[in-house]
């Protein structure tokens, strides 16, 4: 098991579409568990696979992420493989979402209020679900992961514009100082 290096905007694996998981061999379960141990690492409650430079259809999120008081250890992920948005009702704003994959930055994101998702758990059998509140924001985000669309791509092109300069600021800034 690994904890991954998790990529930040503007790393290309994370504006590319991943391509379908065909099998569910060992490497995919290897994947998994990896991006677990890389999730708790930092202070995520979802993570999809292109966030780690990999671009197959993989998220996984925190199994108690619906309830804020559960502590216990050792935390516990569901992997869904290939998943999908097969239905969608309603639309709220999901106030100060966040990416780890986003440096210093949180915004209202336009989201569906509740989801229905088809995938694969990590067995391979095939799964049918609602999802609301929490759950539908994760589903949302992390299903736009997996076809390189980050959250920053669904705010007005006036912040999006500001954020990624102000990004670009603060790279050129660690660019200097390895200089
Ligand atoms: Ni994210």
């Amino acid at each position: 098991m690994a904890i991954f290096n998790i990529l930040k905007y503007p790393e290309k694996s994370l504006s590319q579409p991943s391509a379908k998981v065909d099998v569910i061999d060992d490497k995919i379960k290897e994947l998994i568990k990896d991006m677990g141990e890389t999730m708790f690492s930092d202070a995520g409650v979802g993570l999809a696979a292109p966030q780690i430079g990999i671009n197959k259809r993989v998220m996984i999120y925190d199994s108690h992420a619906m309830d804020p008081e559960y502590d216990e250890e050792p935390r516990e992920i569901t992997a869904l493989i290939n998943p999908e948005i097969i239905a969608s009702h309603g639309s709220f704003i999901s106030e100060d979402e966040g990416c780890l994959s986003v440096v210093d930055y949180r915004a209202n994101v336009k989201r569906y209020e509740k989801v229905r998702v088809k995938a694969l758990s990590i067995d391979g059998k095939e799964l049918e679900f609602d999802a609301e509140g929490v759950l539908a924001i994760i589903m949302q985000h992390e299903i736009d992961h997996l076809d390189g669309i980050l959250f920053i791509d669904r705010i007005s092109s006036l912040k999006r514009a500001m954020y990624k300069k102000k990004r670009k600021k603060e790279l050129q800034k660690e660019l200097e100082k390895e200089q």
